[in-house]
């Protein structure tokens, strides 16, 4: 480690709590399982569920997520649809079927359901029976290189669920991680901008925002929090989070990415696979054109050769996690990622949130937990949740620096 790739000298306000009895919650702020407070909050809104290039023409996969089954499908016309994971007849896997124009037929006995979920088809049954017979089908659209579902009650909200930058670039859409924890610590991670200066310190990725450490504020506002980190200089460097599990943001590039394209502005979203386990998904946009989007292109390109060499991210964190090699030695090509999966995996499959000692660096945190507490409270109670809106277009992330 050299001496710019060493934490500041200066650690955070020594936490407050420490001494205090333990607060007890009253609300399981983890759970996304369906019927929970939290699986309700959640359901409130268009959730990413995976890529759109892992969705080829004519083909079906299984996703989960939130603890539920579905079935993901790109029918012929190139529309995304997703339905209930199992065929309502005898409950066979959907995804083992055939993509049919738009419908899609089951492997098992060929019932088809079409692209609204009513079953079509049934070809060893007396006609009539079908038009009684349909799968849950969910509302699905594209947006960022992702694909978004609505699994929620009634009409989905307006989509897109938030807006994009509208300056000329491109949208590079990274990796998909799976992260062995539960949801909310990575969405909280991306609210705990002090963690970059220690867990991002071996190999100095993010060196230009460890010069010093920031305090931090937040603001709840119609469509989520906005987060202020003010360094010493005066800049701020301004985040905003989404609700339910979006964070945009200005990142430092990939490893290997540095010279091309600068600092991504990033929409993470931190999808629950189950309560122990979530994806993210992350769509970036680059400002990058002409000549200098063919130099990002060819550079991006080398950077996925070298990453697909590579052991994947997760398992190269949890060797980590198991003490197998030294944190601050581990080389990769996405060593960001190794570092932030250890440290918020490490946390356990879901962190203790009643016996942490949390300080004022930690007000990221501490400001969408009173958000999420209230909803979940309300949710509980049967009183009725905030009416969230759609994220206005002139806000947006800032440097900070
Ligand atoms: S289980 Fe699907 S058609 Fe029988
Ligand atoms: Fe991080």
């Amino acid at each position: 480690m050299n001496i710019a790739q060493k934490p500041p000298a200066k650690a955070v306000a020594a936490p407050r709590a420490a001494t205090k009895k333990a607060k007890r919650l009253d609300v399981d702020l983890a759970t996304t399982k369906p019927g929970t407070p939290g699986g309700i909050f959640m359901r409130q809104f268009w959730v990413a569920v995976g890529r759109s290039m892992d969705l080829p023409k004519g083909r079906a996969k299984p996703i989960r997520v939130m603890s539920e089954n579905f079935t993901l499908y790109r029918g012929e016309s190139g529309k995304a649809h997703c339905i209930d994971a199992a065929c309502p007849h005898r409950w066979a896997q959907m995804h083992l079927g055939w993509v049919e124009g738009d419908d899609i037929r089951c492997v098992y006995h060929g019932w088809k359901f079409d692209h609204a979920g009513q079953c079509v088809e049934q070809p060893a049954e007396e006609a009539g029976f079908a038009r009684k017979v349909r799968i849950g089908k969910y509302p699905c659209e594209e947006y960022l290189g992702l694909v978004w579902v609505y699994f929620g009650a009634g009409k989905a909200p307006a989509f897109p669920p938030f807006p994009s930058r509208d300056t000329p670039g491109v949208v590079d859409v990274w990796n998909v991680e799976h992260v062995p924890c539960n949801y909310l610590q990575s969405f909280e991670n991306s609210m705990d901008e002090v963690h970059v200066a220690f867990t991002h310190a071996p190999g100095g990725s993010h060196a230009n925002l460890s010069r010093d450490l920031p305090v931090i504020s937040t603001e709840e506002t119609d469509w989520g929090m906005m987060r202020y980190g003010k360094r010493k200089t005066g800049l701020v460097r301004q985040t905003l989070h989404y609700a339910p599990n979006v964070t945009r943001v200005i990142v430092p590039p990939l490893a290997g990415m540095e010279g091309v394209g600068g600092w991504p502005e990033i929409y993470f979203s931190f999808t629950p696979v189950d309560d122990e386990n979530h994806l993210w998904l992350i769509a970036g946009h680059v400002e990058v054109t002409g000549d200098a989007l063919k130099a990002y292109e060819a550079q991006r390109a080398k950077y996925h050769a070298t990453v697909a060499a590579a052991r994947p991210s997760a398992d190269v964190a949890r060797e980590l996690m198991a003490g197998e090699g030294y944190y601050a030695d581990v080389r990769h090509p996405d060593l960001a990622i190794v570092q932030d999966i250890a440290v918020q995996a490490g946390q356990g499959r879901v962190a203790d949130r009643q016996h942490e000692h949390l300080g004022r660096s930690d007000a990221g945190i501490i400001g969408w937990r009173k958000i999420l507490t209230r909803e979940l409270r309300a949710i509980a109670e049967g009183r009725k949740p905030k009416k969230w809106k759609t994220p206005p277009a002139d806000v947006k992330p800032t440097l900070g620096f």
